[in-house]
């Protein structure tokens, strides 16, 4: 077994750590504080190729391992879990899908922009009711010459006031449960879409959420994706990439936490010595460091699945879990060994307490990645 990362995996990971340090953190504060989507950073992202990190050079991918993705996720989210989102959203949900799924039309024009970050996807599988119980959507699309018109209302979805692409998921034959559930892709400025206000939210206020209104939207045929039916399959499959990229974001938090503990703990006196020499911080930091390590290790195992095409449903769900896990009692634990300070916004770890927490939620809570895990070990 080898654990080293490939020259290229590190060159990623290193550009991607300079990248969040020089360009996402210096506005980080301001854009928690005033709940302000990150328009520049995205575009520079784009720019650089992290928007469409694992698609093809021919539609204008970079063509880059699941690995080097989770290691760039890793380093922004250190910086900025908003950034992160934004960033595992694009690539996972919305990239993965259509370059799997898409014709070559659909690549053409809606890839090869959401690729190079020209262009903002958003996900939309969510509605008032149906979260975890994803088969439960009731979004309509009825079939109606050229096109097929769309209603119903989408919740809670990530990049939904930024994105110029949606993927909308659609009940287009309610007689067959999940099976009658479809997959198309709608542009924001169609007539019909009706946009909810930006969600208040408590953490990874930089990325902008809000639910998404449909009346009687005009989509041509050609813009459902893969065939009627396939919604459903496309939504689990993507999920199961975008768990990986939300235990990356986790990581990143998890691992800003443990160092924001460590420096603190070096610089910080009390009763007569740096807190770092006191066991009752050592055991904190030593707990931190091992769950960190152990969620960092199971994230790379399920991208290596995915790398080398083996299933890797279990290993995503393990990741996600337990990444997410980690990072809420990691930030937990920083604002411990920063007492006082810790929980004052001057000092960073009560923002990371804050963007951990949509981590046990979004894409799958932890008790659904529980049953996702439940499930594939009884098949065994
Ligand atoms: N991968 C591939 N296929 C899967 C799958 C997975 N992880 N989970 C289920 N399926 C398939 C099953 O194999 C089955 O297919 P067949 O009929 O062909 O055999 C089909 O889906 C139905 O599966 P189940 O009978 O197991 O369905 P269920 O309703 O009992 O449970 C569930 C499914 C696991 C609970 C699923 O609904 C689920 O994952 N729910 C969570 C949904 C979710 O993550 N929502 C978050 C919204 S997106 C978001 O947060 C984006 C964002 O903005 C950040």
């Amino acid at each position: 077994m080898n654990f080293d990362l490939t020259e290229d995996q590190i060159a990623i990971r290193d550009a991607a750590r300079d990248f969040a340090e020089n360009e996402i953190a210096p506005s980080a504060i301001e854009r928690d504080k005033n709940a302000e989507f990150p328009k520049d950073i995205v575009k520079k992202l784009g720019e650089l190729g992290f928007l469409g990190m694992m698609v093809s050079p021919e539609w204008n991918g970079a063509g880059m391992d699941t690995i080097s993705y989770v290691l760039a996720v890793e380093e922004i989210s250190k910086v900025d879990a908003s950034v992160g989102v934004i960033m595992s959203v694009n690539n996972s949900l919305v990239c993965y899908g259509i370059e799997k799924w898409g014709s070559d039309e659909q690549r053409n024009k809606y890839l090869k922009p959401l690729a190079s970050g020209e262009k903002l996807g958003a996900f939309c599988l969510s509605e008032p009711e149906a979260g975890s119980d994803a088969t439960q959507q009731k979004t309509t699309a009825v079939k109606e010459g050229d096109y097929y018109v769309l209603n119903g209302m989408k919740n809670w979805i990530t990049n939904g006031i930024s994105a110029d692409y949606y993927f909308m998921q659609a009940v287009t034959n309610p007689e067959v449960g999940y099976k009658g559930i479809s997959t198309f892709i709608v542009e924001k400025n169609w007539d019909g879409i009706e946009l909810g206000v930006k969600e208040d939210k408590l953490g990874i206020r930089s990325s902008d959420t809000c639910s998404i209104g449909l009346n009687n939207v005009k989509v041509p045929v050609e813009n459902l994706l893969g065939e009627e039916g396939l919604g459903f399959k496309f939504a689990m499959e993507t999920l199961n990439g975008g768990r990986i990229g939300i235990a990356a974001q986790a990581l990143g938090i998890a691992g800003a936490s443990y160092e924001a503990a460590v420096k603190y703990s070096k610089q910080r006196k009390a009763f007569g010595k740096p807190i770092a020499g006191l066991q009752a911080i050592q055991f904190k930091l030593a707990d931190m460091a091992v769950k960190l390590e152990s969620a960092k290790l199971l994230t790379l195992k399920a991208a290596y699945k995915k790398d080398i095409g083996e299933k890797y449903i279990k290993e995503a769900a393990m990741a996600k879990l337990m990444a997410s896990k980690v990072a809420v009692e990691n930030s937990l634990e920083a604002i411990q060994v920063h007492g006082g300070y810790g929980y004052v916004r001057e000092y960073l770890v009560e923002r990371y307490l804050r963007d951990s927490k949509i981590t046990e939620i979004y894409e799958g809570t932890s008790e659904i990645q529980r049953i996702v895990i439940a499930r594939e070990l009884l098949k065994a």
